[in-house]
């Protein structure tokens, strides 16, 4: 939990908010280049926050960190009040199992159909759902929230970016996570299928109360979805606030995302 000062119309409250991610001091290098050097975030319960950064910036390095599929020089990483850098392989899996991870792309198994493709998280993480007799609710289920359920036998070769985005998505919410991180969730889609996807997380954080944390470089994305948004920079947080005060801020390197 932590306490936070919130001054509206003038009226000062404190509320507490359960923090579900954060990062202290996160520190990366790949020989002489110093990718993240001291990037720090909080994510609170329920929220949408949006981190932007220029295509290099470390964003996917940071994310993958997060999720530990790349080892950090330094710093800390909190899942949920636990520190996943000194969690034992059992229980980093199992905290795996909380937080849903969308690939830049779609990263969906070419080989397997929909259904095979959402039965795998499935399997790999028996234990949180005992051994399940009948996927295919789950699995119809989860289509369904993305607007898919007819596509659950075709192969991924079979679908449009815009279906794969939503596969993807629904491979991520089989799971019921408390936290999923997005990263770039609408590049490579049409301004149409990317508005249908922005629409789709949305609905996604209503329905399930999810807390996301939303990599992008699409402004519009970040305007629509995001309630917080950090600005990744020379590796740290060089910036935060909603989408209107980093608009109005008067520093170049944080006018550079809007124009
Ligand atoms: N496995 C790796 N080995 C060496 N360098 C890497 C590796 N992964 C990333 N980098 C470097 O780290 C930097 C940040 O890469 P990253 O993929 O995080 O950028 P990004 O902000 O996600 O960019 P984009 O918006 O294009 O996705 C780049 O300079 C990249 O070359
Ligand atoms: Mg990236």
């Amino acid at each position: 939990m932590k306490q936070i000062q919130n001054i509206q119309e003038g009226i000062e409250t404190v509320v507490s908010k359960k923090v579900m991610l954060e990062i202290k001091d996160l520190k990366k290098a790949f020989g002489n280049n110093q990718v993240l050097n001291g990037f720090n975030l909080e994510l609170f319960e329920g929220e949408n926050l949006v981190i932007m950064g220029k295509s290099g910036s470390g964003k996917s390095v940071m994310i993958k960190c997060l999720v530990g599929l790349m080892q950090a020089d330094s710093g800390s990483i909190k899942v949920m009040d636990k520190d996943i850098t000194t969690l034992n392989r059992m229980d980093l899996d199992e905290l795996r199992t909380e937080i849903g991870f969308l690939f830049q792309g779609s990263a969906l198994y070419d080989s397997m159909t929909v259904r095979e493709n959402l039965e795998f998280p499935l399997r790999r993480h028996k234990h949180k759902f005992g051994t399940i007799t009948d996927t295919t609710q789950l699995v119809t289920e989860a289509l369904e929230s993305v607007g898919l359920a007819d596509a659950i036998d075709l192969m991924p070769a079979e679908l449009s970016g815009g279906m794969k985005r939503r596969v993807a998505l629904a491979r991520t919410l089989i799971l019921k996570p408390k936290i999923i991180l997005y990263d770039e969730p609408t590049s490579g889609l049409d301004p149409i299928t990317a508005k249908e996807i922005i629409e789709l997380m949305r609905r996604i954080q209503r329905q399930y109360k999810t807390s996301s944390l939303i990599i992008t470089h699409d402004v519009d994305c970040a305007r629509v979805v995001s309630e917080r948004m950090i600005l990744l920079v020379d590796g740290i947080n060089y910036a935060e606030g909603t989408f209107e005060e980093l608009k109005a801020s008067k520093d170049e390197k944080v006018k550079a995302f809007f124009k």
